[in-house]
């Protein structure tokens, strides 16, 4: 459903993405994890096409869409979500989620109607008349999502929706993110909460350093030395097997 070719990115002289290649099947849920800095929320941006590749090239559902803007790609059917939410606060909450349904409707009563269908499936129906600056940090992800949602989206990339949260909420989310695919919509999901990762994700991409150094299932993924050097350092995968 999505291709992702051999895009690469620099800010100056970093490399901050380089020789990306992925692919999301229709369907499944994918992870791109990796520490801090590691380049997967500027991958999510060139995808969304917030920030242009240097170069390589994305295909959704078969056609190019490099380059285009992100209203365009979010008319194709592709939304992303933004690690740092900021939701209109002067606004309520279903106010901030018709906003991405006008996307797919000119008409006030429709976009409101599916913004409070959409806020009310993803548990926000006792805010939905509340100031957006009212919500606590989980109640402003499931928002993100919300907004997101309401665009009538495909394929969803989210950008670390459970970052700040209990693992009560974890739990929440993670139930909430299998119902969104369960009805037909494919996702790409940054993480860094790695049981949320083994519980929802079919595939893992792991980026370190803007290159991509493993992919595979999440159990594969854990044992994987080149992923354990990468979060704990250069020598941690031996030390670890020598005290297995
Ligand atoms: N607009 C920008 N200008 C310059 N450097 C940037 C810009 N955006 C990101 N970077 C740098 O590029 C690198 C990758 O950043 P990015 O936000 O993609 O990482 P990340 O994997 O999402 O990290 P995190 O897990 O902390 O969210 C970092 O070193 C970051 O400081
Ligand atoms: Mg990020």
């Amino acid at each position: 459903m999505l291709e992702v070719h051999t895009l690469s990115k620099r800010f100056g002289g970093l490399h901050a993405v380089r020789d990306v290649t992925l692919s999301v099947p229709k369907g499944q849920i994918v992870a791109l994890i990796g520490p801090n800095g590691a380049g997967k929320t500027t991958t999510f941006a060139m995808i969304a096409g917030f920030i242009r590749p240097d170069s390589g090239t994305i295909t959704f559902e078969g056609h190019d869409i490099t380059g285009l803007r992100p209203d365009r790609i979010a008319e194709a059917g592709m939304v992303r979500t933004f690690q740092i939410t900021q939701p209109f606060a002067g606004l309520t909450v279903a106010e901030n989620i018709r906003v991405g349904a006008f996307l797919r409707t000119p008409s006030p009563r429709d976009a409101t109607a599916n913004a409070r269908a959409i806020g009310t499936t993803l548990g926000l129906a006792p805010f939905l008349d509340r100031p957006a600056a009212s919500l606590t940090v989980a109640g402003r992800k499931r928002l993100e999502v919300a907004r997101a949602l309401a665009t009538s989206p495909r394929l969803l990339l989210l950008d670390e929706v459970m970052a700040g949260l209990n693992p009560a909420e974890i739990h929440d989310i993670v139930a909430m993110i299998r119902t969104i695919r369960d009805s037909g919509v494919t996702i790409l999901l940054i993480e860094h909460i790695m049981q949320a990762v083994a519980a929802l994700a079919d595939d893992v991409y792991v980026l370190a350093q803007g290159s991509l150094i493993a992919q595979g299932p999440p159990r594969a993924i854990a044992d994987h030395p080149a992923v354990i050097e990468a979060y704990l350092g250069r020598g941690a995968a031996a030390k670890l097997a020598a005290h297995a």
